[in-house]
């Protein structure tokens, strides 16, 4: 049976309704006229904070949205994802990378085979694999322990070990660097190749298909690289792959028993729990990673366990589609008041846009309403210095998304409180805003002639009333950065069911991979001039003169 149109569903109606009111809400009369906003707005869960009371919302609106969340069957379709139901209906797979981080207990069955058991049976190999190098018993072919990481793969097998690693840089094992090479640019490669020893370095090619253009070139480029170095038999010891396809690891050259293998009902952009997180156990030592592992895990019993208006995933995704198709933002900011949290918004692009940048319905008709929001953004305190401008005065809306931990991994005086307040004091601009009297007052306080006060107060002033979430943990661990995943990946679960696209397929990265595929040939030599438009024949005749010179 075919969902009806979202647009045209009563709960969605309601909410448009609503939305008209809301055009007449002033964030800072809301708070003046209900001290119980705060505590009213907040949710608790897996060790993390969330106020959404900055929002354009009313005590009405989030039992609308719940009730549109309802209407669309989120409760179901969380309990089928859940159960291991093949809702990637394009690709006909299940979707269960919450079963990757699920205790050994739990028992799941998927097409007559015990998933769980399976999982930890990886996990068991990734512990003793990460023991042996983190103790320097996995040696080198000279003999010498391993000292740097470099792991070649990209999108989901890049992004997620990546961004964590990173995050978590103050638990990184001393002694062991780390390395991501996922362009194809060779740029990349040459960077991190002048860095390392062949002696001591150990090379993970991950990638899910093991067919991935970028990856393929740069595990090739790698291993030329080390053959110069040191002879064929020495391969099994600085190559490990983590792939779902054993074939094209042992052609490619690498030993099926120096394989991590995960499932095709792990998708690649949420993989990072699966054996791809290998280089994050590498780094941090297994126990840090099963830590990781289980507050992902507790975040997923609060989803599937707390009632939808008190639960953190529910409640984030559906204050996001009400900025998105109700207020009409069209962007969304993430702003993590973290410097080991830089990767996290790159991260989260792929998440989200991958996963909800979808026109269609799952049942191939237009989705109707706007999908999923440009997702951007950087570090604060750098983005105030950047971006922000355009955030507080700028003509378009861009809701934004504070994450910030209430403690910090240093022990450097001074810093913490001046984050912490930044943070704080942004999310208060821009729902406060300062008024044109705010600003004129403050200026004649200081003494300015009245023209210069009148000329300035149009520049000076802030609409406000512009929307942001915080979301706070104590500390960033292993755990609280697992629970914070966690709720993104659910949170664009939600948002997808509700506009009823397939959030788990991404054909709309095929186009530009089959042309450049062409048009390399083209550049190469291999394979005369293609029929392109004038600009892209343009183009590939420039570059081969610019060569050829
Ligand atoms: O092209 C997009 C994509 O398929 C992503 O979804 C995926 O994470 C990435 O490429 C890498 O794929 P693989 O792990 O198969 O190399």
């Amino acid at each position: 049976m075919q969902t009806p149109a979202l647009a045209v569903s009563p709960a969605y109606r309601s909410l448009q309704a609503h939305a008209q009111l809301a055009g007449q809400w002033n964030l800072r009369e809301l708070f003046a006229q209900s001290p119980q906003r705060f505590p009213a707005m907040t949710i608790e869960a897996a060790g993390l904070f969330l106020d959404y009371s900055k929002n354009l919302v009313s005590e009405q609106t989030l039992p609308l949205l719940c009730e549109l969340a309802r209407e669309r069957g989120v409760e179901t379709r969380r309990a089928a994802m859940f159960a291991g139901e093949k809702i990637n209906n394009t690709e006909k797979r299940a979707v269960l990378h919450t079963a990757l981080r699920a205790p050994r207990s739990m028992a799941l069955t998927v097409d007559g085979q015990d998933v769980v058991a399976d999982i930890h049976a990886v996990l068991e190999r990734v512990k003793s694999f990460s023991e042996l190098v983190c103790s320097g018993e996995w040696r080198g072919h000279t003999g010498k322990a391993i000292t740097d990481i470099v792991n070649i793969g990209i999108g989901g097998s890049d992004l997620g070990p990546k961004m964590v690693c990173l995050a978590l840089r103050p638990f990184v094992r001393p002694g062991l660097s780390m390395h991501f090479v996922s362009n194809v640019d060779g740029h990349d490669m040459d960077s991190i190749l002048a860095k390392v020893d062949p002696a001591t370095t150990l090379f993970i090619v991950t990638s899910k298909t093991f067919t991935t253009m970028e990856t393929m070139l740069n595990a090739h480029t790698a291993r030329n690289w080390f053959l110069r170095h040191a002879n064929e038999p020495a391969l099994p010891q600085h190559f490990v792959a983590v792939s779902t396809n054993a074939e094209a690891v042992a052609a490619f050259g690498i030993d099926t028993g120096n394989m991590f293998p995960f499932w095709d009902w792990v998708g690649g952009r949420y993989s990072v729990w699966s054996a791809v997180g290998l280089p994050i156990a590498l780094a941090v030592g297994y126990d840090r990673f099963t830590e990781f592992l289980a507050g992902a895990h507790a975040m997923d019993r609060h989803f599937c366990d707390a009632p939808l208006e008190a639960n953190m995933p529910v409640v984030l995704a559906l204050i996001g589609l009400w900025n998105r198709n109700f207020l009409g933002h069209a962007s969304l900011t993430i702003a993590p008041y973290h410097q080991d949290l830089a990767r996290f918004a790159a991260y989260l692009q792929q998440l989200d846009m991958e996963s909800n940048g979808k026109r269609v319905t799952r049942d191939g008709q237009p989705v109707g309403v706007s999908t999923c929001p440009t997702v951007w953004g950087d570090c604060g305190t750098n983005g105030q210095h950047a971006y922000f401008q355009l955030l507080h005065q700028g003509t378009d809306i861009t809701p934004i998304d504070f994450i910030a931990a209430l403690l910090p991994n240093h022990e450097l005086p001074g810093h913490h409180a001046a984050l912490l307040a930044n943070c704080f004091a942004q999310a208060e601009a821009f729902m406060r805003g300062k008024t044109e009297n705010e600003v004129r007052l403050e200026m004649r306080a200081q003494n300015m002639a009245e023209a210069e006060v009148e000329a300035l107060v149009p520049h000076r002033t802030f609409p406000g009333n512009r929307p942001s979430n915080m979301l706070l943990m104590d500390r960033l661990t292993p755990a609280t950065l697992g629970a914070l995943i966690a709720l993104y990946e659910h949170k664009t679960f939600v948002q997808g069911v509700i506009w009823n696209v397939n959030s788990f397929d991404q054909w709309g990265v095929e186009l530009g991979k089959v042309l450049a595929k062409n048009i390399q040939a083209e550049l190469e030599g291999q394979s005369p001039p293609q029929k392109h438009d004038s600009s892209t024949s343009g183009l590939i005749a420039r570059a081969k003169k610019v060569a050829t010179n």
